[in-house]
């Protein structure tokens, strides 16, 4: 029991010895490095009202703010980033009219994200904020910043990406797209998922060109020629606009001579409705997830009161010495392999199959008595292993696999930040709400009911947000359709392939939750890294696909 008293809680930890000292190197530096170019440092309350961080202010799902009550009764949440507080403070101190505020500040910043997700929930940041300036000399300064910080840090290879909020805004104005379905693409579009992303639109009215360029946002990232890419066919005056800005953008990088670290991504957008212009991100390949994220979020001062322009960015110090001495140690992404991790069992069979029909040779992978956990192919350098259905989505998130294949199911449950990007058309079934016929009229009634499933994400979010009753998950781990035989829940929430283990113990599909199958998902940094590859690879899967269909 004593015990406990020197342990911390998940997410948090004690920092000493070299990385403490590099920390504290780190943010030293960093602030004499953003003095320089004018930033004065501001400290903002670690709590705040919760206002301050909710609905269209913030960046952080509340679910995911910590969140407590003060004497009187007022919500305060410890803030989950800088940004609003900071915006806060500069609306009721410094901004006036035509008045650049300049502001720095670095401290920890608190997420109570999923638990045994192995990620940080507190996290010293180091950041600045310009606001009062409008211009694309404003926007230069802040990615100049940003590769000085990186450069000074040591950290020898990344890569600034940057988009612009403007284009696929412009795209959804001219196809008359707004509010939720608007909110869904952009989710979907910034996920790469460029069939989900079609599936929402394809009932909508709209011309075929205008959806076209819609889902091409996601093909179209790389280096300074795709802006000549994304302005093919485009009439509208926003998205021009927006590339427009991202050519004068990279004027200002040639100028500064940070061209080399800088490439763009149209389907850079944010989940949140925030930022207004450039939206940009490093990354580098000692690390599974963007390091340093920023952008223009001209609305933000506004809800405090002061309509006026403003930019930032905001670096992680923690990530960035993890990457330092992921780098140092030679713990790249960038080893030459692309790393697949496959879901055991039936689904990876078929996923082999079609890997071998686009070249890559995986016979190792036949001796089914061998224990062997990692195959390689050395010629065509790919490494693949293979993993139970729900560590495989976080394998790809924190980028131990590059490529992951897995159901749909799964991804929906897991929830994790990676890019899907191909429907492998195998591994098909639906999610269902089963049970007794005769539970068939609770569902109808809406009465409070037990519902037992292996998917308490899917089940909670298909009751709350699209049939709007109140149920009870029971969560199991298998053999679900057990659960209304013996009295334990009313109805399953599960599976459904052929239907016969529904039929062999008397039980009906009452709902279709949604289709399912396997989808090709990706890193977000190896997304980048390896772009030619990966494009190839989906390019001849989708070959494979389409053969199959032709021959059927
Ligand atoms: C899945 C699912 C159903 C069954 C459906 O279970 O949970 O039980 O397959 O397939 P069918 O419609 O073809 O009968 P799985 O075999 O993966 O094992 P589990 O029950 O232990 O989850």
């Amino acid at each position: 029991m004593e015990n406990r008293l020197l342990h911390t809680p998940e997410g948090v930890r004690d920092i000493y010895g070299n990385d403490y000292e590099r920390k504290l190197t780190l943010q030293l530096e960093f602030l004499q490095i953003l003095r320089n170019y004018g930033y004065r440092e501001i400290d903002t309350p670690s709590f705040e009202y919760f206002d301050v961080y909710s609905g269209e202010i913030g960046t952080t799902p509340s679910d995911e703010l910590y969140k407590f009550f003060d004497k009187d009764n007022n919500t305060l949440v410890l803030r989950p980033d800088f940004t609003p507080g900071v915006a806060r403070a500069a609306a009721k101190y410094f901004i006036e009219d035509n008045v650049h505020v300049k502001l720095s500040y670095s401290g920890n910043v608190f997420s109570n994200a999923r638990s045994l997700s192995g990620k940080l929930k507190e996290n010293t940041e180091i950041g600045a904020e310009f606001m009062g300036d409008g211009t694309v000399e404003a926007d230069g300064e802040m990615i100049a910043m940003a590769v000085e910080l990186l450069k000074s840090a040591g950290l020898k290879d990344f890569q600034i990406c940057i988009g612009n909020a403007g284009y696929f805004k412009g795209l959804c104005e001219e196809a008359e797209i707004d509010g939720d379905l608007e909110m869904n693409l952009r989710d979907e579009i910034g996920n790469k998922n460029q069939f989900a992303a079609f599936n929402l639109i394809k009932d909508i009215e709209m011309l075929e060109s205008q959806s076209d360029k819609l889902l091409r946002c996601v093909e179209l990232f790389g280096d300074v020629s795709v802006l000549d890419k994304a302005l093919v066919g485009i009439s509208n005056e926003r998205s021009k606009a927006a590339i427009d800005r991202l050519h004068a953008v990279y004027a200002q990088a040639e100028q500064r001579g940070i061209q080399d670290y800088i490439s763009f991504d149209m389907s850079m957008l944010s989940k949140y409705n925030y930022y207004t212009g450039i939206i940009f991100r490093a990354y580098t390949s000692s690390l599974g997830d963007a390091i340093l994220k920023g952008g223009r979020y001209d609305n933000l001062l506004a809800k405090f009161g002061h309509d006026a322009p403003a930019l930032g960015f905001t670096l992680s110090l923690d990530d960035l010495v993890t990457a330092l001495n992921n780098e140092e140690s030679g713990r790249t992404k960038d080893d030459g392999y692309l790393t697949f991790a496959l879901t055991k069992g039936r689904l990876a069979d078929k996923t082999i199959e079609m890997l071998q029909k686009t070249g890559i040779s995986l016979a190792e992978m036949e001796d089914k008595e061998s224990r062997k956990l990692i195959f390689t192919d050395e010629t065509n350098k790919v490494r693949v292993f293979l993993a139970k259905g729900p560590d495989v989505p976080t394998y790809v998130e924190h980028g131990a696999a590059d490529i992951g294949v897995v159901g749909e199911d799964t991804i929906l449950e897991e929830g994790r930040k990676i890019f899907e990007v191909l429907d492998l058309d195998i591994g098909k079934c639906r999610m269902c709400i089963a049970g007794p016929e005769s539970a068939r009229e609770l569902l109808q009634h809406h009465e409070m009911i037990k519902v037992a499933t292996k998917y308490p994400e899917i089940t909670k979010d298909y009751f709350q947000n699209v049939k709007h009753q109140t149920v009870d998950i029971i969560k199991l781990n298998g053999s679900i359709e057990l659960a209304p035989l013996v009295g334990l829940a009313d109805v399953i929430c599960d599976i459904v392939e052929t239907g016969s283990t529904l039929r062999e113990n008397g039980l009906v599909v009452l709902e279709e939750v949604v289709p399912l199958s396997a989808r090709l998902v990706v890193n977000t940094v190896s997304m980048r890294i390896h772009a030619y590859r990966i494009n190839k690879l989906i390019k001849d899967l989708t070959d494979v696909i389409n053969t199959v269909e032709s021959v059927i």
